[in-house]
C-alpha cells in the first residue's frame, strides 16, 4: 500500500502567520489536523493597512510559536512529517523569507524535502482538499491582490483568461471600507453593513462591463465610491453605500463569469466542467450564493472552498506542497522569495494606462 504524505504547511506572504499539517486520506483527498492562523489586525490598524515591515516583525515573532502550535493540535511529532511546504511568493519579500526560511531549516534538519508553493497555486487548489476534482476546470480567484479568471489545467499549468486591469478585487472593498470608516480590515464588515442597507440607493458605475472579454476593472468604481463618501453623512447612507458597493461588484462578477465560463468551454470542446472561487473574497456569502446560481444556469459544476480556506491559511499550502512532491517537484533549498510570480508566466502584465481592450 503507497504510504500517506504528511506535510507541514507554512504560510507567510503577507500579514497572517500560519501553519497547519495536512495528511493525504485513504481516497486520496487531504485531512487538516491542524490550521494555525495568526491575523495581525492589531499591528496595523492604526495605519489603515499592512506595513510591510511590521508585518515581517510580527512573523519572526510568532513562527515558532505558531508552528509548534499546528505539531501540537496535530497530534504528531515534527519527525512525523514527510515534508515541508512554504510559501515562496507572491507577496512581501521581507515576510516571505520569514516563512520560508524557517521552513529550510526544519527540512534541512530532519533531512526531508522541501517544496516551494506559489500562494496563488494554494488558493487555487485549496478545494481539491476536500473535493475530487479533475483538470481542467474555471478558477475565479478574487482576493487582496488578484482578480482573475484562470483555467486550471494541472499542478503548475495555469492560462489567464482575464484579470483586472487596475485595482484588485479585495482592495476596493477594503477602500471602500475606509472610506466608509469602517477599520482595517474592512473588506469583511462591509459585507454586514450590506445587510442593513439599500441596495439600489446608490447607482455606481462597472467599469468594462460590455467590453475587454473577461477583463475587469475596479478603479473606477472606487472614484465614485470617494466622491459619494463625501457627501453622506448618516448611517443610513453609509449602510446603503455599502449595499450598493457589493451589489455592484456581485454584477460585474457575474457578467464576467458567464463569459469566463464561455471562454473555458470554446477552450474545453464545449464541455462544460467544475467551476471554482477562492481567495479572501469568495468568503463573502453574497458574491458566493450569486455566483453558485450562475454557474447552476450555465450547467457548471460549483464547487467552492469552505469560508475558513478561502482567506489566507497555510493548509492550503500543505496540499500544494503534497501535491508537488507527488509530481516530484520538489525543491531545493535555495529557491528565493518572488515578489511577483504570476500563475500563468505567458500572460500579459495588465496594469497600467495602454491597455488595449
Ligand atoms: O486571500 P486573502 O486572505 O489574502 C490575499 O492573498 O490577498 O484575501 C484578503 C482580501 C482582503 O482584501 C479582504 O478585505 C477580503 O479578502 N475579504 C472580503 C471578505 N473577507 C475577506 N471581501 C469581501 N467580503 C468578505 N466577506
Ligand atoms: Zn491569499
Amino acid at each position: 500500500m503507497k504510504k500517506k504524505l504528511t506535510f507541514l504547511g507554512i504560510e507567510t506572504s503577507c500579514d497572517e502567520t500560519a501553519a497547519s499539517i495536512v495528511t493525504e486520506t485513504d481516497d486520496g483527498l487531504g485531512q487538516i489536523l491542524s490550521n494555525v492562523v495568526s491575523s495581525q489586525i492589531n499591528e496595523h490598524k492604526e495605519f489603515g493597512g499592512v506595513v510591510p515591515e511590521l508585518a515581517a516583525r510580527a512573523h519572526i515573532e510568532k513562527i515558532d510559536l505558531i508552528i509548534n502550535e499546528a505539531i501540537k493540535k496535530s497530534n504528531l511529532k515534527l519527525k512525523d512529517i514527510d515534508g515541508v511546504a512554504a510559501t515562496a511568493g507572491p507577496g512581501l519579500i521581507v515576510c516571505l523569507t520569514v516563512g520560508l526560511g524557517t521552513a529550510k531549516a526544519i527540512a534541512a534538519s530532519l533531512n526531508k524535502p522541501f517544496v516551494a508553493v506559489n500562494h496563488l497555486e494554494g488558493h487555487a487548489l485549496s478545494p481539491k482538499i476536500i473535493n475530487r476534482i479533475s483538470f481542467p476546470y474555471l478558477l475565479l480567484l478574487i482576493s487582496g491582490g488578484h482578480t482573475q479568471f484562470l483555467e486550471v489545467q494541472g499542478i503548475g499549468k495555469y492560462k489567464r483568461l482575464g484579470t483586472t486591469i487596475d485595482d484588485a478585487i479585495g482592495e476596493a472593498f477594503d477602500k471602500t471600507a475606509k472610506l466608509i470608516g469602517i477599520e482595517f480590515p474592512g473588506g469583511p464588515q462591509i459585507e454586514n453593513f450590506a445587510k442593513k442597507g439599500d441596495e439600489t440607493y446608490f447607482d455606481l458605475p462597472k467599469p468594462i462591463i460590455n467590453k475587454g472579454g473577461c477583463n475587469l476593472s475596479f478603479a473606477g468604481l472606487k472614484t465614485a465610491v470617494l466622491k459619494i463618501s463625501k457627501k453622506i453623512n448618516t448611517e443610513k447612507e453609509k449602510f446603503d453605500l455599502a449595499a450598493s458597493f457589493q451589489k455592484t461588484v456581485e454584477d460585474i462578477l457575474h457578467t464576467k463569469s458567464k463569459i469566463a465560463m464561455d471562454m473555458f468551454r470554446n477552450n474545453n470542446n464545449n464541455n462544460t466542467g467544475v467551476f471554482v472561487i477562492a481567495g479572501g473574497v469568495a468568503s463573502n456569502k453574497r458574491i458566493r450564493n450569486k455566483l453558485k446560481n450562475l454557474a447552476i444556469v450555465e450547467k457548471y459544476k460549483p464547487i467552492f472552498p469552505p469560508i475558513n480556506l478561502c482567506s489566507d491559511n497555510a493548509a492550503m499550502i500543505a496540499w500544494v506542497g503534497i501535491e508537488k512532491f507527488k509530481l516530484n517537484l520538489n525543491n531545493k533549498l535555495d529557491f528565493p522569495a518572488k515578489a511577483r510570480w504570476p500563475l500563468d508566466e505567458n500572460a500579459p502584465f495588465m496594469k497600467g494606462a495602454g491597455i488595449k481592450l
